[in-house]
């Protein structure tokens, strides 16, 4: 075991890396965090979503063993703690802790598609708060998928190390997720949201000229941290499973908005509240873009706060500090607000002339006091581009 004590937080990353590992990194990557704009458990049920990458990264450095060295990863993050190893060739989840996991998890899913990777040292650093919704852990993961495509020219293509990512989290992490969050960080551009059809795959760029509006998007952090490898989200997948399956359909997607009055009929109350959020929510993603085009950024607000209520009465998966960021940002004058994310916690936004950005950010932080909440981090996001080498 290396102490990581002696890195310096100042120093940059590669400074750091050397210090620590003795030798120099041979690259860095970064891949950012996402905000969804709207379009929420769409992704697992081949929906629609809307999501943009943010300005907050996980970035790496890296270097590649020689061939013939020991097929060992070794892991270590700018915020601490003891170098994590991970052997190829005996790949254990249970034995790599939290962020290591992630890492570990890529390596595994590049070894599950037949590649044989060498060993490699990594030195990690985000920037997107962990556990607040913003996919501090797809960052992580797109990082270093990024980097081991690139470095070994192993040939994928950004969709195909979106699904990799996604094998790692499901398979190597344990949590089921859908492609929303590996999508955002890894197929985004500057300035605009990334539409996607996540039953084909496939998709494009919406521009999402916030500035230029005079807009600005708000993330409040609830600081209610959440995370995906424990029941609920699982359970929201069984929900949205069963409702498909009893309306024979392969996919809550495929469920047009007419057929809403026959699926209350037939379904559990429970599973046709969650059923209507989905069908609800994909129509509200094609209003989104379709409004976004027309009149831009400020037509949407009300849309933002439909999809939230939808999250909270319909789908469940609201927390009563959400609830408040939303109802606090509107009733200060915000265009729209919405919690973003699985849910459980996490963060809300909130779509806010630039203007009234702050009384915006001081009325939640009143309320929060007042109800005797933690104090919410607020801060602002723009969209940024998508995972690159530095
Ligand atoms: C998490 C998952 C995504 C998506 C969202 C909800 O972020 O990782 O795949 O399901 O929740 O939209």
């Amino acid at each position: 075991m290396v102490s990581l004590t002696k890195v310096d937080p100042m120093s940059t990353l590669n400074d750091s890396f050397a210090e620590l590992f003795g030798h120099r990194a041979d690259a860095t990557f970064a891949a950012p965090g996402r905000v969804n704009l709207i379009g929420e458990h769409t992704d697992y049920n081949e929906g629609f979503v809307l999501p943009f990458a943010i300005d907050k990264v996980a970035s790496i450095a890296l270097s590649l063993l020689p061939a013939d060295a020991p097929r060992v990863v070794r892991m270590a993050s700018t915020w601490g703690g003891a170098v994590v190893e991970a052997d190829l060739d005996r790949m254990v989840a249970e034995e790599v802790t939290h962020w290591a996991r992630y890492i570990a998890g890529v390596f595994w899913a590049f070894e599950q598609r037949g590649f044989t990777l060498p060993g490699a040292d990594i030195l990690l650093d985000s920037t997107v708060p962990v556990g607040a919704g913003l996919s501090s852990s797809a960052a992580i993961e797109c990082a270093v998928a990024l980097a081991l495509n690139e470095q070994l020219r192993l040939g994928l293509t950004r969709m195909e190390l979106v699904l990799l990512c996604q094998d790692a989290e499901n398979n190597f992490v344990g949590a089921p997720t859908g492609i929303l969050d590996q999508s955002a960080s890894l197929l985004s551009t500057a300035d605009h949201a990334l539409f996607q059809d996540c039953r084909t795959r496939e998709s494009r760029q919406v521009n999402l000229p916030l500035t230029e509006a005079g807009l600005q998007i708000l993330v409040i952090d609830t600081r209610v941290s959440h995370s995906h490898d424990s029941g609920g989200y699982k359970e929201l997948v069984a929900a949205c499973t069963r409702g498909a399956a009893e309306l024979g359909v392969v996919a809550l997607r495929d469920v047009a908005p007419g057929r809403l009055p026959e699926a209350k009929e037939t379904l559990h109350p429970d599973i046709y509240r969650r059923v209507r959020h989905i069908v609800t929510e994909n129509q509200r993603v094609l209003d989104t873009i379709e409004l976004l085009e027309a009149e831009g950024p400020a037509s949407i607000g009300d849309l933002l706060v439909q999809s939230h209520i939808s999250m909270r009465d319909d789908f469940g998966i609201s927390s009563v500090e959400l609830d408040l960021a939303v109802d606090a940002a509107v009733a200060a004058g915000a265009l729209g607000a919405r919690m973003t994310g699985g849910g459980f916690g996490g963060s809300a936004i909130a779509l806010v002339k630039a203007s009234t950005a702050h009384a915006v950010s001081e009325r939640i932080l009143e309320e929060f006091s007042g109800a005797g909440f933690v104090t919410p981090e607020i801060f602002t996001v723009v969209p940024g581009p998508g995972a690159r080498r530095l």
